[in-house]
């Protein structure tokens, strides 16, 4: 299982941080699609910029299956084996996920199950946690809500702004996401309810 789609809805960072891994040969992956539901999206054109197959699927005014059930076909079309959200501000229908069950991860850029949904960098801050970070987990039918793979903590320190902060765990991000994705790759973990083992 080597081949990735990936959705995303704007700038792309942790889209390019992943085919960066990929052309450097530090994650044996190949990305056969990118797909954003926003058309202008700078992450379509950075994954032309990579050379790679960018799609405009503008989600605006469909309802939710029938839009999931025109991206699930691009996928397929590709051969895409894993999903992988980066940045995809939508949810996705209960169809998307049984299509691809335990087949579709996420980052998210709080240690979940807190800051849930938009701006978490920001929720975080204003909260007063001391300790914020970021989670890839696997999709299900909730927000920011399925088994964890792996998460990486960020501390807050006294003289963060809530942009430098969001700084520091976009660049965990960028670095946790591809591990995530070769784990599940190389399939060395157990799923035990919520609970995502890893292997050695
Ligand atoms: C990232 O911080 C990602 O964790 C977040 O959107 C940003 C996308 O940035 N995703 C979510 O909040 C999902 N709930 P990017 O387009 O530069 O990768």
């Amino acid at each position: 299982m080597r081949k990735l789609g990936i959705l995303l809805s704007g700038r792309g960072s942790n889209f390019a941080a992943i085919a960066r891994r990929i052309a450097s040969g530090r994650l044996d992956a190949e990305i056969a699609v990118v797909i954003s539901n926003k058309p202008g999206a700078p992450g379509l054109d950075t994954a032309r910029e990579f050379g790679l197959k960018a799609v405009s699927l503008p989600s605006k005014g469909l309802e939710r299956e029938t839009y999931d059930r025109q991206v699930i076909d691009v996928l397929r079309q590709q051969g895409v084996e894993l999903v992988i959200l980066a940045g995809y501000m939508r949810l996705l229908s209960a169809a998307f996920v049984r299509e691809f069950p335990l087949r579709i991860l996420n980052i998210h850029p709080s240690l979940l199950p807190s800051f849930p949904g938009l701006d978490a960098q920001h929720q975080a801050f204003a909260y007063g946690a001391k300790v914020s970070g970021c989670t890839v987990h696997f999709v299900d039918e909730k927000l920011d809500h399925g088994p964890i793979v792996l998460q990486r903590a960020v501390p807050v320190e006294n003289d963060d702004t809530a942009d430098t902060l969001s700084a520091r765990i976009l660049a965990a991000e960028h670095e946790l996401y591809s591990e995530a994705i070769a784990l599940v790759l190389a399939g060395r973990y157990r799923i035990d309810g919520r609970r995502v083992m890893l292997l050695s």
